[in-house]
């Protein structure tokens, strides 16, 4: 997709489409006015008649208006006037973009009023746009055998500002594209079943990024040497299937980056049958989302390539199955992680924190100065927060503050959930150092808290994205949760350099 600008009288711009907004109230916007004027007041006409109620996302399309240079004219909805906040508004923007998809139209122009600016800074907006563009015209890769429906014509969006908004609407909008594209990659590789995405496959996937990218370095480390490693916890989940593991390091060095790096880390289950212990069918087939936090890493890390951002970045991943079989860890089963301590497995169901307690120790030979997991971790976490936020643990207020509030900037939203001391105390083992679990209360901080451990000397944060990384139900699939947060926090880093 092709963005650009207009900062021009709004009857001149040619383009297929322009989309103007209209109130709910049946009130023409000051850039809907703009071409009625021109037009002989057509538009008012056609809202006297009452057929368009212009409710956030319906949309309405008129062609051939005198003395308009656009060829069509779409009128969005949306909502009352006093409630043109962003939530409506993103909800227009994408109503605008799907409906100028379904036309046979190449270019469209958004001429949609926006949030106040300090709802919505020009950059983040032109970011929005474009990731919202992306998040509209995505199509769900699936392997269906019918010939796939006509693509969309829509080849260039054009975003309509006043001048003094370009720059900083143009920066946001390659932001939005590296973005979008981060996200349909994890959305494609999360919606990919356990049988094709494998870790092999993920393993593949971020050698293809490096070379797509030039700032991106790629090792990816296969049994052996996860073995030299000594990441017995991995190890130990791995040991029950065929599929071979993959460790995974992507390295993003920029010249100018002056601070140590920011590593995220992700769980990269490809499949969670749950082991031993096994799980109950009904919708076992969403494990296969349970390599979310992985897909999330390998992401963002295109989205960093893709703006070569003046930052260090290292996405790691560890990337295996959690299989019942002969060879398969059973409960009551002590192994020991690279970092020494010793671990009884009591529920072979809770692999997650097993890998990731691993991924986290290496993460430590990079001298990071933040580190940040992301993992499907927890059914507890759906429970606490539904599907609509994020959980965030962190050993350190301030970066678990700072994940929230740019979840809330960016409308990925995320909540500060507690991980005091006592959390930890309940995985107390008779037999080893540690559980890996510790009874269903607080599920989702008892496993943050195990995770704790392996990161004592760390800025670390974790974010259990069980309920946003995808959705269930008749629209199941991958959301791209959370890669707009997370590059949030990298651009406002790369800005504070
Ligand atoms: N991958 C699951 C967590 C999960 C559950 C993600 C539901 C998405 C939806 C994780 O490996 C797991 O099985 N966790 C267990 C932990 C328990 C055994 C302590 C869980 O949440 O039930
Ligand atoms: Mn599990
Ligand atoms: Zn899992």
């Amino acid at each position: 997709m092709q963005f650009d600008i207009w900062t021009k009288a709004l009857p001149e711009l040619p383009i297929d489409c322009l989309a103007v907004g209209v109130h709910e109230e049946g009130e023409l916007t000051a850039e809907a006015r703009a071409l009625d004027q021109r037009c002989g007041e057509k538009l008012s006409r056609l809202l006297k008649r009452g057929d368009f109620s212009a409710k956030p996302g319906e949309t309405w399309l008129v062609t051939d208006l005198d003395d308009v240079a656009a060829e069509r004219v779409l009128l969005v909805g949306l909502g009352p006037k006093a409630d043109l906040v962003r939530k409506a508004w993103r909800k227009s923007l994408s109503a605008a973009i799907a409906a100028a998809a379904r036309t046979r139209c190449a270019s469209l122009a958004l001429a949609l009023p926006r949030p106040a600016a300090k709802l919505l800074t020009d950059e983040r907006l032109g970011r929005a746009v474009a990731e919202i563009t992306g998040n509209t015209l995505y199509r769900v890769n699936d392997l269906k055998s019918a010939k796939k429906p006509r693509p969309h014509a829509l080849a260039k969006v054009t975003v309509v500002v006043p001048a003094k908004s370009a720059a900083a609407v143009q920066a946001g909008l390659a932001q939005g594209e590296a973005l979008a594209a981060g996200s349909a990659l994890m959305r494609n590789l999360a919606n990919l079943p356990g049988n094709v995405c494998t870790p092999t496959y993920l393993g593949k996937t971020a050698e293809g990024l490096a070379k797509t990218h030039k700032s991106l370095k790629v090792k990816v480390l296969g049994l052996a040497e996860i073995k030299k490693e000594k990441m017995g916890c991995f190890l130990a989940v791995t040991q029950g299937s065929e599929e071979p593991p993959r460790f995974i390091v992507i390295e993003h060095r920029h010249p100018k980056a002056k601070n140590q790096p920011v590593v995220l880390v992700g769980k990269g289950i490809t499949f969670d049958t749950g082991g031993i212990s096994l799980k109950d069918p009904p919708t076992m087939d969403e494990m296969k989302f349970d390599m979310s936090g992985a897909a999330c890493v390998l992401g963002t890390m295109l989205a960093v390539g893709e703006l070569n951002l003046p930052l260090n970045v290292i996405g790691i991943v560890a990337a295996c199955e959690n299989m019942p079989d002969g060879r398969s860890i059973k409960p009551g089963d002590i192994v020991t992680s690279a970092q020494g301590l010793t671990v009884e497995i009591l529920n072979t169901d809770a692999e997650g924190r097993l890998i990731l307690c691993d991924a986290l120790h290496y993460a430590k030979r990079f001298k990071p100065d933040v580190v940040i997991d992301m993992a499907t971790l927890t059914g507890a976490i759906v429970i606490a927060l539904g599907t609509h936020h994020t959980g965030v643990f962190s050993n350190t207020d301030a970066l678990a503050k700072e994940l929230v509030d740019c979840g809330l900037s960016v409308d990925d939203r995320a909540w500060h959930m507690p991980l005091t001391e006592e959390y930890g105390e309940q995985l107390k083992s008779n037999f080893a150092d540690m559980a890996n679990v510790a009874g269903r209360d607080g599920g989702s901080i008892t496993a943050a808290a195990f995770l704790g451990k392996f990161t004592k000397d760390l800025t670390w944060a974790h974010m259990d994205i069980a309920g946003t990384a995808y959705q269930g139900g008749a629209g199941k699939g991958s959301t791209g949760r959370p890669s707009a947060l997370l590059l949030e926090y990298l651009l406002r880093r790369a800005s504070a350099r």
